[in-house]
């Protein structure tokens, strides 16, 4: 089930985040913090208002959330709410039993909230936050907030993928705990918010307003990764790398596997450690994935098998599990060929300019090089470009000498980081100007026209965008996954 979190202030507002999102969510959790003090008090109204399972919850400051009153303040404001028809009430696991007693006007004693609660089928979810780890007794912690008989929530921070390992084991170790919530928040933990059902989690929570850190959107959750849909027999696949969520990866898998309708999901995982990393795939049962910085290198060590672009290039951008073996491939090489290859095939391209002499130019070098061109490296740091160009027998020069090759490449290929981010308003090569009959090759996809592109563009090249060669060489991972061709009836938005 898919939780949508509710942040609106007024009761509205949420109804109205419920409507946006009712195609993908099954279940919403009113807020109760995040509304104005005039819209509290008529919160109980709420549940019957839409067409869903609502989960009441009113956070303090220290669990995440916005509420300041004091305790006593805090629960009977809670109480008072309750009275509402929710499907769920979130009950902190350290408020006590004698604090949900109420004195009521409708009766003449005291109310007990958690028997009221009970009494009328309303489930109480028992949650524990912890925004600083995953404590150590988290197994003991879940069985004891089971032990009350309500649903347990455990809402923990990760650090590292081995945080991670931890909350994936939840549903080995305490399977016999049938319904419980299972949350690693933060960037590590959107992996286990995504295969939620891998933790043995009843939910996932997500929101647009990213309500708790490490939230998905409610779109994403359902229609890119999936995630309520997804079963025993859903084959894993994702990508490792460090950072790893910018990447456009799975949105080019994921609408993959929907069309061909092959049961798989594809996810992004933040990898600090590739030694952990590789645990985590045995326990999950991982088929493949792709690898990106920075752990092109750090991966082969692991790898039963490589290719001879892998051996060659020293990177791995595909990994697959083939008969329990791991098997290291670079789709980087013949991603980056595609666009060209009728011109490297009738032989039209002679001299190619390479700028950039880290990981990316490798794969563009020794591609150019196997197919008989002659390259010449461009590079800010002089000695990153003398031994790529030593291992690849081309030449190399400063990116200042960039005009004395003015009209000598038929090819240029822009393989640096510049162009993108903070460095989006910057000329990776300004000494250097094109004809208009180079073909000018980009591989940073996002902006879509880089200044390189601009100019390129400006002086009549033909021209290659970094979203070409991306969803080339993602249409071979894609083989290498599933064995199937990339459907090609699929226009992935990258
Ligand atoms: P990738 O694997 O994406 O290629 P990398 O291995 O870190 O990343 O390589 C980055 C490339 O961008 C290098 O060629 C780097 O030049 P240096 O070898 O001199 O470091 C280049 N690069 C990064 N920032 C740059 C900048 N501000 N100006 C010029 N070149 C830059």
């Amino acid at each position: 089930m898919l939780c949508l979190t509710l942040t609106g202030s007024t009761l509205e507002e949420n109804r109205a985040l419920v409507e946006r999102n009712r195609t993908w969510i099954s279940l919403a959790e009113l807020r109760l913090d995040h509304l104005h003090p005039d819209e509290q008090k008529i919160a109980s109204s709420f549940p019957s208002t839409v067409d869903l399972p609502v989960i009441l919850t009113l956070r303090r400051t220290i669990d995440g959330g916005k509420c300041t009153l004091a305790e006593k303040q805090r629960l009977q404001l809670l109480y008072e709410a309750s009275k509402g028809d929710f499907a769920y009430v979130d009950i902190e696991d350290d408020v006590k039993k004698g604090d949900l007693k109420f004195k009521d006007p409708l009766f003449e004693q005291k109310v007990d909230m958690e028997v009221s609660l009970r009494q009328r089928g309303i489930k109480i979810i028992r949650s524990y936050h912890n925004f600083e780890c995953v404590p150590a007794d988290i197994f003991g912690r879940i069985s004891k907030l089971a032990a009350k008989g309500d649903i347990p929530k455990v809402a923990v921070t990760p650090n590292n993928l081995m945080d991670i390992i931890t909350l994936f084991r939840v549903q080995q170790e305490l399977s016999d705990v049938q319904e419980k919530i299972i949350i690693g928040m933060g960037e590590f933990g959107i992996c286990t918010r995504i295969l939620y059902k891998k933790c043995g989690s009843l939910l996932s929570f997500c929101s647009d307003s990213q309500a708790a850190p490490g939230h998905v959107g409610a779109q994403a959750m359902s229609t890119l990764y999936r995630a309520d849909k997804l079963d025993e027999k859903t084959h894993i696949f994702g990508i490792i790398g460090n950072p790893v969520y910018h990447t456009a990866s799975p949105k080019i898998h994921n609408p993959g596997f929907e069309a061909i309708r092959y049961n798989a999901v594809y996810v992004p995982f933040l990898v600090d450690s590739v030694r952990a990393f590789f645990k985590l795939a045995e326990m999950l049962q991982i088929h493949g994935f792709s690898v990106t910085v920075p752990h092109k290198r750090s991966v082969q060590p692991y790898l039963g098998r490589i290719t001879r672009e892998v051996k060659q290039i020293g990177s791995c951008n595909t990994v697959v599990r083939i008969q329990n073996m791991w098997k290291g491939m670079n789709t980087d090489y013949y991603g980056f060929l595609a666009p060209i290859s009728e011109e490297i095939g009738k032989g039209a391209i002679r001299h190619a300019l390479v700028i950039g002499a880290g990981g990316a130019s490798r794969a563009v070098v020794w591609a150019l090089h196997n197919h008989g061109v002659k390259v010449t490296i461009l590079n800010r740091s002089q000695e990153h470009a003398r031994s790529l160009a030593s291992e690849t027998m081309s030449n190399y020069d400063t990116l200042e000498r960039g005009h004395l090759y003015n009209g000598a490449a038929d090819l240029v290929v822009q393989t640096t980081s510049v162009g993108m981010g903070e460095l989006s308003s910057m000329d990776p090569c300004p000494s250097f100007s094109f004809t208009g009959n180079e073909i000018a090759y980009e591989l940073v996809y996002e902006p879509k026209e880089t200044v390189f592109l601009k100019k390129a563009k400006d002086a009549g090249c033909r021209i290659v965008n970094g979203s070409q060669m991306l969803m080339e060489q993602g249409k071979l991972q894609f083989e290498a996954f599933t064995g199937y061709h990339y459907p090609h009836w699929i226009q992935a938005d990258l």
